[in-house]
């Protein structure tokens, strides 16, 4: 562990105390901001071209230590019987041009390694589980699920033993892939879903459109709604090949995530309203019958009372949109004398 930091060197104490994170940070913003406040700061540059600044020349040093030092004066720290140094691995600069080397251990880089980084360690939130969306955890072969645990050093043979996450947390494996079915598969391929059915739904619009405002003849409004869908369809084919692009130019999963209910509010208001407007039959029955599953398991799910509500919730949802898409898709197909709001 190599170590670059300002501390704070007490007389009468061994050791060195670290310069507040909200100190230090707060110089660099107010300069940052102002390049006259603290214009020392702007000695210190990358001298090596990687990006970063380096506090490695004796000016640099010797600027670091004077703004720190101004900064601590304008926000009124204590600092009598104390003073500023710059400590680089094992040497204590007071100054750019004097350094002291501090004793440490021959494995050592520095002796103050194990010192906090200023962020102590705190990731930033994108880095968190979840911040990309569910599968973050709920994910086949998930690290957050099925990671390995250490329950035994030794077992009677000299091996360890080991518990994936999930019997920690006394998750049943079940449910664990279940989940990852869920998050993993169920969900993208109702974003899929509904991606087709959006494409279908441009179709008939272009349809109707070209019908009803341009006037153009039954057979030429049919065919321009089966491009437009099609153009599409070879559109989202083409955004396979960067699945990052797409969710840049759409939704990201966490947005989609985050929007879950909506999305299936959506999709159940429209498979009811198709339910409706169905004359008796196997379609009829088959989406009553995903839309009875679906409001049930979603009742059980904002109570939360049955782990499996959500995946049977899902599946019904998935069901009813993949129901939509095969009615619109029917509507896009057929004749204008089939269709009652367009002859
Ligand atoms: C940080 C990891 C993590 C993230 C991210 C996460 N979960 Fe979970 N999830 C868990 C854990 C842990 C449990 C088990 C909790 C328990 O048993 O009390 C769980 C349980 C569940 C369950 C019940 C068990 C099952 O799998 O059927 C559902 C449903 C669920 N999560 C859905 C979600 C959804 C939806 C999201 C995204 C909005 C999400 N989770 C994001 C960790 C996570």
């Amino acid at each position: 562990m190599h170590s670059a930091w300002v501390g704070i060197e007490e007389q009468g104490k061994p050791g060195l105390n670290q310069l507040f994170m909200k100190d230090f940070y707060g110089m660099w913003l107010a300069h940052k901001k102002d390049p006259s406040k603290y214009p020392e700061l702007a000695r210190i540059r990358d001298d090596n071209g990687d990006g970063m600044i380096e506090v490695n020349r004796p000016e640099e040093i010797d600027a670091l230590l004077a703004a720190t030092a101004a900064h601590l004066k304008a926000t009124a720290f204590p600092m009598n019987a104390r003073r500023l140094v710059y400590v680089s691995d094992d040497r204590k600069y007071t100054s750019g041009a004097a350094f002291e080397v501090l004793p440490m251990e021959p494995h050592e880089a520095s002796p103050y390694a194990s010192v906090y980084k200023y962020s102590h360690n705190v990731l930033p939130a994108r880095a968190a589980l979840g911040a990309k969306g569910c599968t973050d955890c709920h994910a086949y072969q998930s690290v957050f699920f099925e990671g390995r645990n250490l329950q035994r050093p030794f077992d009677e043979n000299g091996a360890s033993v080991w518990l994936a996450n999930h019997e920690v947390i006394g998750l049943s494996k079940i449910q664990v892939r279940l989940g990852a079915l869920r998050e993993a598969t169920l969900k993208p391929a109702l974003h899929f879903v509904l991606c087709l059915l959006a494409l279908v739904g441009a179709g008939i619009a272009v349809r109707i459109l070209l019908r009803r405002l341009g006037s153009f003849p039954a057979a030429k409004a049919r065919r321009a709604g089966w491009v437009a869908a099609g153009l599409g369809l070879l559109a989202l084919a083409a955004s396979a090949w960067s699945p990052r692009l797409l969710s840049y130019m759409t939704f990201d999963r966490f947005t989609l995530d985050a929007n879950h209910f909506w999305i299936s509010l959506v999709v159940l208001a429209g498979a009811a309203l198709l339910a409706i407007s169905l004359s008796p039959g196997v379609r009829k029955s088959t989406l009553m019958w995903a839309l009875i599953v679906a409001a049930l398991t979603g009742a059980l799910m904002i109570g939360g009372i049955w782990w499996l509500s959500y995946t049977l919730f899902d599946t019904a949802v998935l069901l009813l949109a993949a129901l939509l898409v095969l009615e619109s898709a029917r509507i896009l197909i057929k004749g204008d004398e089939n269709l009652g709001f367009l002859r």
